[in-house]
């Protein structure tokens, strides 16, 4: 008995550990390629890459397996890895061209040939940079780009400092919905030098990349090009404010508003800022709504004046450019009293005499019917008499 017990726990033993076995070994056969061919391709787009692979070759048994591929991208010099997992064999995305675009891919395998497992091949990396052309002085400075309400763009720049006089700037644009690059085709000009682009009307630009490069030719240097990306409803800059107006109710509370800007900006994309003044003391707010609730800390208070701009908000947009100031409204507390002396009481005084006039004239025309009536009657009296 006591050699079958043995017996038994020895097959145990055996069987757990060729099952094990079979596990760690079958795991350690699956090994899986990276994709195939992986590159990053420049369609023309200034900035809108291409990154593509083909499948890896994978096992004989695993071609049930479910196969994915994840993507890590960055432009050098950004602080961390974009992540991607797909199962397509391509990804597009923006990226700044004035440096350089590293991306890695790896495949995942998961299935029955990996004991549901996930299995995860080496990396395959691919890296693009435009080889950069001319000196680094020869680029355009301070580029500067508003989107005017929400409608007309505009961009301008100052001219490289290393640039011979031969030399001029030319921008180019996309966005996606484009079929290629478009040139600027109305230039902002400063002694024959291109320094600036007012833009054409831009069919549904927002909220997408909007790329731009700045590049330059001369006959005796290379020109080195610049690369923007933004998104159009971040750099909005919309009209101020107007028809402001100030209400005091109670001698206390102030009631200010303004009318939203016109245009194509809509009415829940506004945030206003309010500079307030009460005599000389001045204070800032700000509000989503196109009026404020104010109240004075002195009734006392002569005169209270605003001002408020405007900006897109955080519900429309990342960023903005808040508008000029409006102009200037303000409320004096002396008003009441010039309006009763210089206003109200001549008024009241004319008011008084036209009156007066009217029932006087009133009064006249009573007594002037009354006697035509009597004549009347003493003729008609008189042609009885006759009868
Ligand atoms: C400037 O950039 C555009 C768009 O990428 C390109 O077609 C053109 O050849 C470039 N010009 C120069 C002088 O590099
Ligand atoms: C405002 O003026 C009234 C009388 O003119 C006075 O009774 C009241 O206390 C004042 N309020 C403030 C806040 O000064």
């Amino acid at each position: 008995m006591a050699f079958i017990h043995l017996d038994i726990r020895c097959l145990y033993a055996i069987l757990i550990c060729t099952a094990f076995g079979s596990i760690l070994s079958s795991h350690a056969e699956i090994k899986v390629n990276p994709p195939q061919d992986f590159e990053i391709v420049d369609p023309g787009y200034l900035g809108y890459l291409y990154l593509q692979w083909q499948p890896p070759l994978l096992p004989e048994n695993c071609k049930e397996c479910t196969v994915e591929y994840e993507l890590k991208y960055q432009n050098i010099d950004s602080e961390n890895w974009k992540t991607i997992i797909t199962k397509n064999l391509h990804y597009q995305d923006g990226f700044d061209l004035n440096k350089v675009v590293e991306a890695k891919i790896r495949t995942l395998l998961q299935g029955e040939c990996t004991n549901g497992l996930e299995v995860q091949s080496s990396w395959s990396e691919a890296t693009f940079w435009i080889s950069p052309q001319g000196n680094l002085e020869t680029k355009i400075q301070d580029m500067n780009c508003i989107y005017d309400n929400w409608q007309y763009l505009f961009c301008s720049w100052k001219l490289g400092m290393g640039v011979n006089f031969d030399a001029n700037y030319n921008l180019y644009y996309w966005y996606e919905g484009l079929d290629h690059a478009l040139k600027c085709a109305d230039y902002i000009k400063d002694n024959g030098k291109n320094i600036g682009c007012k833009f054409p009307y831009l069919e549904s630009a927002d909220y997408k990349g909007f790329y731009i490069c700045v590049n330059g030719s001369s006959k005796s240097q290379l020109i080195r090009p610049s690369y923007f990306i933004f998104q159009l409803q971040n750099i909005v800059k919309p009209l101020p404010p107007d028809h402001l107006s100030i209400i005091v109710k109670n001698s206390e509370d102030v009631n200010l508003q303004w009318n939203v800007p016109e245009g194509p900006i809509p009415e829940k994309c506004f945030i206003y800022e309010i500079k307030f003044t009460e005599d000389d003391t001045t204070w800032v707010a700000t509000t989503f709504e196109n009026e404020m609730y104010v109240t004075r800390t002195s009734n006392e208070s002569q005169q209270v004046c605003f001002i408020v701009r405007s900006k897109m908000n955080i519900y429309c947009s990342d960023d903005g450019i808040w508008s000029e100031w409006s102009n200037i409204q303000c409320w004096r507390g002396g008003i009441r009293k010039e309006v009763l002396y210089f206003f109200l009481i001549p008024f009241a005084f004319i008011l008084f005499l036209v009156l007066l006039i009217t029932c006087l004239l009133l009064y006249k025309q009573k007594v002037l019917l009354k006697m035509i009536f009597h004549r009347k009657q003493e003729v008609f009296s008189h042609q009885e008499a006759l009868c």
